[in-house]
């Protein structure tokens, strides 16, 4: 099956708030547990920032689990962050994680570069996959720690229908709109595996981790 573009940017304000509201600690935990397992020696504190941050889910759970290091995150929708920046505020967190209006590849970090870049679930938004790969090489301190999870294009349409009944049967409509078009917008490992030789990052690490998710992780 081809890839079908979905809109980068969610700034939808309906899309926004169901996406603040829905429960992802079941998948976002997961996302955690990996990001521990993959970079095993992550030191104890450093700056990390976080790409497509959303309304920051990801950002307050790495920076629960990782209690030494700050974040800045990184988005272009302004509808997402005004959600991010509450959740930040009710974590408690806001002395450790920074969310900026950032549209990629355009917009600027509040540092030069980082320790640690993460990013869930922003690659299948880009037209331009480069885009990812080069805001990498853009802010990777040397020796940088990567770690990016994203969804995988299925075979078929009929594949991503039923992952959705499969996984988000009791979202929200939009939320299984979003998951169905985000499904058929996916890159397949071995697209994603192209990009990385593109980038000169193929020294990178690549695996399936699910029936609909990859992960990628190492050192710049
Ligand atoms: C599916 S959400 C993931 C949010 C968050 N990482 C998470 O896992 O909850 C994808 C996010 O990427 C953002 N995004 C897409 N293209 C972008 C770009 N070119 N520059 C900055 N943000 C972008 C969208 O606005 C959206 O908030």
């Amino acid at each position: 099956m081809e890839r079908i573009p979905e809109p980068d940017l969610m700034n939808e304000a309906a899309q926004a708030l169901a996406y603040a509201e829905a429960d992802f600690s079941e998948p976002h935990t997961y996302c955690i547990d990996l990001l521990k397992t993959s970079l095993p020696d992550l030191p104890k504190s450093g700056a990390a920032l976080d790409l497509g941050c959303g309304t920051a889910d990801i950002s307050i759970r790495f920076a629960r689990a990782f209690p030494g290091w700050t974040v800045d995150g990184l988005d272009g929708a302004a509808a997402m962050l005004a959600h991010g920046h509450a959740a930040v505020q009710q974590a408690g967190l806001s002395d450790r994680i920074h969310l900026i209006e950032a549209y990629l590849p355009h917009g600027s970090a509040p540092r030069d570069r980082y320790d640690l870049i993460f990013s869930n679930s922003l690659l299948h938004h880009l037209a331009d996959p480069n885009i990812l790969w080069q805001s990498i090489h853009r802010w990777a301190k040397p020796d940088a720690w990567i770690f990016i999870m994203d969804l995988m294009r299925p075979d078929s349409v009929d594949q991503a229908a039923q992952f959705v009944q499969q996984y988000a049967a009791n979202e929200p409509d939009i939320l299984q709109r979003d998951f169905y078009n985000s499904l058929l917008a996916a890159y397949r490992i071995e697209e994603v595996q192209s990009q990385l030789q593109q980038a000169q990052l193929s020294h990178l690490s690549l695996k399936s981790v699910s029936d609909r998710h990859y992960v990628l992780w190492g050192r710049l």
